[in-house]
């Protein structure tokens, strides 16, 4: 009898604003898709990146995961869309609404607040081998739904001093949910928007090596153009442009997380 691997879900999480999560969650799940994969993605963010990034427009849609929030039980569907980025597996998207941004505020008193995602997930993740989650850059309710709900955590790191400022506070914010989500671990640190001219990233890189170790995965995304480009067209890199160091980086990245599963579940 075959034995199922455990869904893995995987939040991007690094509250310095800007860093490249988005783009990182976008490209590995379009990869992963690529490989075969059935990939969700979840955009927990009220700016709707991720959810432009795969070609849907936010301001048009009635339903969307601020719905999932206020009603944790009521299921997917309906709210779940299927992307045409699927290739031989499934490129699935629970998309943001801009109005996310006052859910927030009403879910303040609520009581299990902190669970609202993974009650969402448990009742879908058996029809998926990933689920990534973008949450918002902060370290606020929507962020710890997304650890919650996770089996590992990704830190993006731009390497920049206030990466490294906001390291302290994130590490704290992962030791407390770890203390209540038992099944956390770091699954990595993916080093974005690279410029290997400046000696300061190579400082800081050095730095962050020396923390983190074989955590770091080996894929560094450098500054592509390309990159930047393509959630105006709403496509993730492997269909704008597959030829590009950009959609190179990402595929060796998504090839080591899906390598590191293997170290993780055997
Ligand atoms: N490797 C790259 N090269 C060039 N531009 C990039 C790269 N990665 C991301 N970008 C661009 O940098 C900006 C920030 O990236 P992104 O939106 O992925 O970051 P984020 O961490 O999700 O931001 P936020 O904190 O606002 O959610 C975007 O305009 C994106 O297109
Ligand atoms: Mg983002």
């Amino acid at each position: 009898m075959e034995i199922k691997t455990p869904t893995r879900i995987i939040s991007f999480v690094q509250q310095k604003g800007g860093c490249g999560k988005t783009t990182t969650v976008a490209n590995v799940g379009a990869y992963l898709a690529g490989m075969g994969q059935r990939v969700l993605l979840v955009d927990l963010d009220s700016q709707a990146n991720l959810t432009q990034s795969v070609g849907v427009r936010a301001e048009e849609l009635s339903h969307s995961v601020a719905d999932l929030m206020y009603k944790p039980d009521q299921g997917v569907e309906g709210i779940v869309l299927t992307t045409p980025f699927g290739a031989t597996g499934q490129l699935d998207l629970i998309p943001a609404s801009l109005d996310l941004a006052v859910v927030e505020a009403d879910l303040l008193n609520h009581y299990g607040k902190e669970w609202l995602l993974d009650e969402v997930l448990s009742g879908c993740r058996d029809k998926y081998d990933f689920i990534l989650i973008d949450p918002p850059p902060s370290l606020g309710l929507f962020t710890v739904n997304a650890l919650m709900a996770s089996t590992e955590v990704i830190i993006p790191f731009q390497c920049h001093i206030f990466s490294i400022t906001a390291l302290g506070q994130l590490q704290k914010t992962l030791r407390l949910v770890q203390h209540k989500n038992k099944r956390l671990q770091v699954g990595g640190v993916v080093i974005t928007l690279y410029d290997g001219r400046y000696s300061l990233s190579r400082t800081v890189l050095d730095t962050i090596s020396e923390l983190f170790g074989p955590l770091v995965f080996d894929s560094k995304i450098g500054l592509n153009s390309k990159l930047a480009e393509a959630p105006g067209a709403g496509k993730p890199i492997l269909y704008y442009a597959p030829g590009s160091p950009g959609a190179r980086a990402y595929k060796k990245l998504a090839l080591e997380i899906l390598e590191r599963g293997k170290q993780f579940y055997g």
